[in-house]
């Protein structure tokens, strides 16, 4: 605890928390008894009573409103490390990389700032106090303290946040399916058995934390990231071929983040404020070292270098796939068979409209990629054959297809 913080709290409590603690449970106990009882089996329910995150100025029904948001600020005043760690790491963009989507406010708004849809996962992401404040009026009520997403309230179990399942209510489904990767992967069946008893309790089988949290650490990050594009720089990560870097480039004119002719757009800035690409070899070199640590616990160094570069191997085929598809497209407008909608800046695809994109065949290069490429890449990381063949490498094979047929039929039609 920081000393400031219990000086304070002293200051403030001792008059107070003997009295009004023992209200708000008392009172709580009759309005909201579930919430009280998974205090009292938290470790919380020591000397960290209701107050110390909902704040003293409401006592009663009449003043509901003047409870205090708990933020990751909140949890900071006692849990300066985990909130220092988890501010650096990329589920602290989440929120703003979700809003820096071209389209997103085009949804209902219930599934953005309600937190039904998109905002339901990216409230995991930290939120400024004025984006706070316009969510408040905007009639949004919860969602703003980051550090529930893995153990929940008012528990807050360390042991609920060291299973898989933490994990499983938003990296699953459509574009992230690692929970479902995972689970039936090797790693996945072999933790499953351990738990059912059938493999001995200290036989070795790594979950999501054990990879991606080592050594308790709350700044959680990956080489690739979600879109699997690096870069160092303005030039090609070293020792890439001049293929894949020329895929790279169609990617990242698909994605808006270079203009057609390959010059830099406002977007880059964003995508680099909030690590949407990873720009530096070093940064790119610095994850993998620590995931190739993690691997070495249980695997050979040889063994996992090989295996960690087929992913890489991976990235480059669908690249060359993608590639291909964003060129059928952009062919299209060059042609003027398309025509440049009004809410786009260059005529050419933007894979960031998502399932908002103008037209069929934009719909299926936007599933090609977010869907299928995601699958192929993310598969063959998380050991799961099945995704990284059928529901990835194939399926990008089939929307490659179909996505030339559509384009020779629509120069046919125009003809
Ligand atoms: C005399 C009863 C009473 C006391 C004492 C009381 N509360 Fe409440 N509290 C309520 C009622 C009633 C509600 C509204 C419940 C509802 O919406 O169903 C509420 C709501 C809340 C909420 C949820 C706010 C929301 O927007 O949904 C929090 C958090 C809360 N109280 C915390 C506290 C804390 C902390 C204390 C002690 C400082 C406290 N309460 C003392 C009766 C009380
Ligand atoms: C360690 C911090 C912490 C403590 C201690 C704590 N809460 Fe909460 N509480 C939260 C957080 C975080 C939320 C969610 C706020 C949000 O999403 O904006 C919350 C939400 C609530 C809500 C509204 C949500 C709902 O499910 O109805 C109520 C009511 C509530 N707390 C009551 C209590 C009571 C009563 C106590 C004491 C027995 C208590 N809290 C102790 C952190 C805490
Ligand atoms: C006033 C201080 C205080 C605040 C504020 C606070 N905590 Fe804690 N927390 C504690 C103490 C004390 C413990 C018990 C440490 C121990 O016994 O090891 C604890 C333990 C925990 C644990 C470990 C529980 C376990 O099962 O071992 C988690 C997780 C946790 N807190 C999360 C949070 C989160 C999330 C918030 C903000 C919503 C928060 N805490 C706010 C004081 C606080
Ligand atoms: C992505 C999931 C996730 C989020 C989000 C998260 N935690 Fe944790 N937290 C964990 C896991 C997993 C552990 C257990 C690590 C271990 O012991 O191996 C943990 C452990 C802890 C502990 C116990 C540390 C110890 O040494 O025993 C505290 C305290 C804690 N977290 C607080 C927080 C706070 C505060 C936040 C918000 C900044 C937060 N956590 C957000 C997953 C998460
Ligand atoms: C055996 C270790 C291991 C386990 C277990 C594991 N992952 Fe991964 N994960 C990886 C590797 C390796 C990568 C690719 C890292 C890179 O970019 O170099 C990755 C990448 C990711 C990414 C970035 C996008 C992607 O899929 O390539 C996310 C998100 C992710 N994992 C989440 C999870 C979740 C959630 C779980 C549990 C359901 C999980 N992982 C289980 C090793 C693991
Ligand atoms: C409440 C939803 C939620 C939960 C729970 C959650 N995550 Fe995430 N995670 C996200 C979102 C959203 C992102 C993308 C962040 C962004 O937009 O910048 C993400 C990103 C990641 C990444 C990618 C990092 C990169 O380099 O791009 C990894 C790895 C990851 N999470 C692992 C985990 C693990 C492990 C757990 C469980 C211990 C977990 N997450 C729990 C929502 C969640
Ligand atoms: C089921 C939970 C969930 C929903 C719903 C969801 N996301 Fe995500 N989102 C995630 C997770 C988890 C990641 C990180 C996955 C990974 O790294 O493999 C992510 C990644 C992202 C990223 C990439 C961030 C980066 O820097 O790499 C963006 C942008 C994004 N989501 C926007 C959205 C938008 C816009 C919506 C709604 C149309 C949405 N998401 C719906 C969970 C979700
Ligand atoms: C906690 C220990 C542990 C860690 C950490 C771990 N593995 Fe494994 N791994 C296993 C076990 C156990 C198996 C199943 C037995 C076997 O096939 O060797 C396995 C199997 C595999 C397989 C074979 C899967 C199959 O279907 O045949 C691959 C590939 C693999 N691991 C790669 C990795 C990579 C890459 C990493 C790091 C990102 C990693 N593992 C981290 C324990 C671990």
């Amino acid at each position: 605890m920081k000393p400031l913080y219990a000086l304070a709290g002293i200051l403030f409590c001792i008059p107070y928390s003997s009295l009004s603690a023992q209200e708000c449970v008392e009172c709580h106990r009759k309005v909201t008894p579930g919430i009280v009882r998974d205090w009292e089996q938290s470790k919380h329910s020591k000397d960290t009573e209701c107050y110390k995150c909902h704040g003293i100025r409401h006592k009663s029904e009449k003043d509901v409103d003047k409870v205090l948001t708990v933020t990751a600020d909140t949890c900071a005043n006692c849990h300066e490390k985990q909130v220092r760690q988890f501010k650096k790491s990329k589920h602290a963009f989440a929120w703003g990389t979700m809003k820096a989507m071209p389209t997103t406010h085009w949804k209902p708004m219930e599934l953005i700032d309600g937190m039904k849809g998109c905002g339901g996962c990216h409230k995991i992401g930290l939120k400024s106090e004025e984006e706070i404040k316009r969510l408040k009026k905007a009639g949004s009520g919860f969602g703003y303290a980051s550090c529930d997403a893995c153990h929940t309230r008012h528990t807050f179990s360390v042991k609920e946040a060291r299973q898989p399942e933490a994990c499983s209510t938003c990296h699953m489904g459509f574009d992230h399916p690692q929970w479902e990767m995972w689970k039936t992967s090797k790693h996945g069946v072999r933790y499953q058995l351990k738990r059912l008893g059938k493999l001995p309790k200290d036989s070795i089988a790594p979950t999501c934390q054990t990879c991606h949290m080592p050594k308790k650490n709350h700044d959680i990050h990956t080489a690739w990231g979600f879109l699997a594009v690096r870069t160092n720089g303005l030039a090609p990560y070293p020792g890439e071929s001049k293929e894949w870097w020329a895929d790279r480039v169609t990617m990242l004119k698909g994605l808006g983040v270079l203009t057609p002719e390959g010059k830099p757009t406002p977007r880059l800035d964003v995508v680099a404020k909030a690590q949407v690409a990873r720009l530096s070899a070093k940064e790119w070199d610095q994850e993998r070292a620590k995931m190739l640590k993690v691997c070495t616990q249980c695997h050979s160094s040889h063994f996992a270098k090989s295996e960690l570069a087929k992913g890489d191997q991976m990235i480059r085929q669908v690249d060359k796939l993608m590639a291909k598809a964003i060129k059928v497209v952009a062919g299209l407008y060059k042609d003027g068979i398309l025509k440049k909608p009004e809410t786009y800046a260059f005529a050419y695809p933007d894979l960031l409209t998502f399932h908002d994109a103008p037209t069929p065949i934009e719909m299926r290069l936007f599933t090609m990629h977010l869907k299928h490429r995601m699958r192929a890449f993310q598969g063959t990381f998380h050991n799961n054959p099945d995704y990284a063949l059928w529901y990835g490498w194939n399926e990008m094979v089939q929307d490659l297809r179909e996505i030339q047929e559509m384009a020779r039929q629509m120069r046919k039609e125009k003809q």
